[in-house]
């Protein structure tokens, strides 16, 4: 867990307008920044900052909050992720306190497979750029593949040196544990028990998480011997699942969701060389075939995908059906072949930044019609292999969940093919229909709780139910907590403390309004008045989103807010007292209606007649309690 002070300082460092303009481009008008959502399509923007609070507020998506959970959201980083972001750009030294309970074990356990790997990241990028070795080996091979400093720099390439324990033994020394030496990797375990390098001579290519930690290794070795592999990576570990990760994607998020666009390519090189050349929309699967994980990542950031092959019929051909799943996730996917003995890093290259985007822009094709064509090419005049394609195509088509596109698929695969548009439509429709069977039947199997007819109702109310009453509370806690109150009759006292004692007999119904709620009283028992910082800058998500939802409306935040703030807000301040009580009444009065609704239900339910007259006193009981706040609220707020 990252420390208290060291939060505090973070979020003293924090510049709100900053952080977001590093994502989007702001406008200042009057006091706030102005520009497009980055969550949502927009024209006009409708995405605010507001310094002087801390906050922004997104109308189009609906989305608030601070820095933090801008990150948060933009980034998909977790809570500690964003705020290390934070300190890494403000360069606060982030301090952790270490906890003994399970979950925090198995954090630290990453954490300290997370901080080897790091360190040997180090030593492989020195080792690179400052050992004889890796300068005349490493380097100059870098140099010779034209990968510049920069782009060194960058990507933190690095050499390991052709011995057996040079790293390992370097680590020991420096006090890294051998269990975690191993379990990430870097070093292999002999018969004896001692450990050596698995990285021997081989240029280090490391490999970031896409909050850009390095979590592991693809290696290349420099010798042309058959016998050794080209590549050695990292085994699977706690802090590496391949199949999670996108060789790459830390770089190249920025220029995906700017692009709205990501080119996926097969090696490390590519990616490198690409990039390099100014195009950083660009991530490798490094040699595993895609998998749903990596799609999904990268829809976090675009709908749209482009993949660049070299030129290898076969591997092409193998790899078509496993692409029908970017179809299934949603996603456009195009691809681009390059010519026989080019790979996108050769091409680019050899032809440059501007001859590698017009060989994009003039051979792309949607994946369906490259398909089509190429299984096309395979058929000749057999009548049986064209009916297989054709099933095939129809098949990838039916993958794709928007059924407009599909259809504009089927009309362009139709003229492909020579086939009557009706006949693909109707074994699409087939396909569909029987798709849908299965979704279907496999909900109908799952074990259904006996009595979910009787959960049904009231769960359905609650969801659709707004809280309205216990936001307001929230709001007035926000706004008004710390003031002094002034009534007649009561002294002494903030509202904010006021309002939760009055409120102890109340249940929020709520999840976040409860946490809320427990939140504020925790902090007054321990003598402090949270204010709208402290909730503005709360680690839950959900607590700083109602917070915003309820101070940052378009008047608080708009120009005229000064002028809309003398209209709007004194004829709730002018009677405080009315304000203030009134609020906690009527959710009391609610409460309590609540109750009575369901002694009622109850009441009508039950038959045996002792059980009915406990029932009837409760409700008499109740309806006592309703009459008193409704008079309360008519007599001493409402006059
Ligand atoms: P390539 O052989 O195309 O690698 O394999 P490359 O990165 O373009 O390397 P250069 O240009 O020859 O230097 C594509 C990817 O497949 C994985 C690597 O991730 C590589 O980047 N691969 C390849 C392996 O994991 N192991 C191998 O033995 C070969
Ligand atoms: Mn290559």
């Amino acid at each position: 867990m990252i420390t208290k002070p060291t939060i505090d300082r973070i979020m003293e460092a924090t510049d709100i307008v900053e952080v977001i303009g590093e994502f989007v481009q702001l406008k200042k008008r009057g006091a706030n920044y102005v520009g497009l959502s980055p969550f949502a399509n927009e024209r006009t923007p409708s995405f605010t900052v507001s310094p002087a609070k801390g906050i922004f507020k997104d109308f189009s998506s609906g989305k608030g909050g601070s820095a933090v959970t801008f990150l948060m959201e933009l980034e998909k980083f977790t809570y500690p992720e964003a705020l290390k972001w934070l300190a890494k750009k403000y360069s606060i030294e982030v301090e952790e306190t270490v906890d003994t309970t399970e979950n925090r074990e198995e954090e630290n356990h990453r954490e300290s497979l997370m901080i080897v790997t790091g360190y040997a990241a180090k030593f492989f990028h020195e080792s690179l750029l400052e050992t004889d070795e890796g300068k005349s080996i490493g380097l100059s091979y870098f140099k010779e593949r034209g990968f510049s400093n920069d782009t060194i720099k960058k990507f933190e390439l690095g050499y390991s040196p052709d011995q057996w324990e040079a790293f390992t033994g370097q680590a020991l020394k420096d006090g890294y544990q051998q269990q975690f030496l191993e379990e990430s990797g870097l070093s292999v375990k002999r018969d004896n028990g001692s450990l050596y390098d698995r990285y021997r001579g081989r240029v280090m290519f490391p490999i970031h998480s896409f909050t850009g930690r390095v979590i592991a290794f693809g290696g290349r070795t420099l010798k042309n011997d058959k016998n050794v592999p080209k590549y050695v990576n990292s085994p699977e570990s706690e802090i590496y699942h391949k199949s999670n990760v996108l060789y790459g994607l830390y770089f190249a998020k920025k220029a995906i969701r700017e692009e709205d666009n990501c080119f996926l390519v097969e090696g490390y090189a590519d990616v490198l060389s690409v990039h390099q050349a100014g195009i950083e929309n660009v991530v490798a699967s490094s040699g595993t075939s895609l998998t749903v994980e990596q799609i999904r990542l990268i829809g976090r950031f675009t709908k749209n995908i482009t993949i660049l092959y070299d030129g290898d019929a076969a591997g092409i051909k193998a790899s078509l059906r496993g692409l029908d799943m970017i179809l299934e996730e949603g996603l456009n996917v195009k691809v681009v072949l390059f010519p026989d003995g080019h790979d996108p890093d050769s091409y680019v290259r050899n032809f440059g930044t501007n001859g590698f985007k017009k060989h994009i822009e003039d051979n792309k094709k949607d994946f369906i019609l490259f398909k089509t064509d190429i299984l096309l090419k395979e058929v000749g005049n057999d009548p049986i292999k064209k009916a297989d394609v054709i099933r095939e195509i129809v098949e990838s088509v039916a993958k794709i969940p928007d059924s407009i596109k599909a259809s504009v698929f089927i009309k362009e695969c139709s003229y492909l093919l020579k086939i009557d548009e009706r006949a693909l439509l109707s074994e699409l429709n087939k396909m569909r229909s029987a798709k849908a069977r299965k979704d279907s039947q496999q909900q109908i199997s799952r074990p259904v709780p006996v009595d979910e007819t009787l959960l049904d109702e009231p769960q359905v109310k609650i969801e659709r139910e707004d809280y309205s009453q216990e936001k307001e509370i929230i709001r007035l806690l926000l706004l008004y907590g710390s003031r002094v109150i002034d009534w007649d009759g009561i002294a002494n006292t903030y509202i904010g403390p006021f309002m939760i004692a009055e409120l102890s007999d109340v249940e929020f119904e709520n999840a976040t309004c409860k946490t809320f709620v427990e939140v504020y009283r925790r902090e007054v028992e321990n003598g402090v008045l949270p204010d709208e910082q402290y909730f503005i800058h709360y680690p839950e998500k959900d607590i700083v989103d109602l917070t915003v939802t309820l101070i940052a409306t378009k008047y608080t935040l708009s120009d005229n807010w000064y002028e809309m703030h003398k209209i709007l807000v004194p004829d709730e301040q002018v009677n405080m007292k009315a304000t203030i009580l009134g609020a906690i009444f009527h959710l009391k009065k609610q409460k309590v209606g609540k109750i009575l609704e369901g002694l009622r239900m109850e009441l009508q339910k039950t038959i045996v007649e002792a059980d009915q007259e406990i029932l009837l006193n409760q409700y008499m009981h109740m309806k006592k309690v309703e009459k008193t706040i409704s008079d309360y609220l008519g007599s001493v707020i409402l006059k």
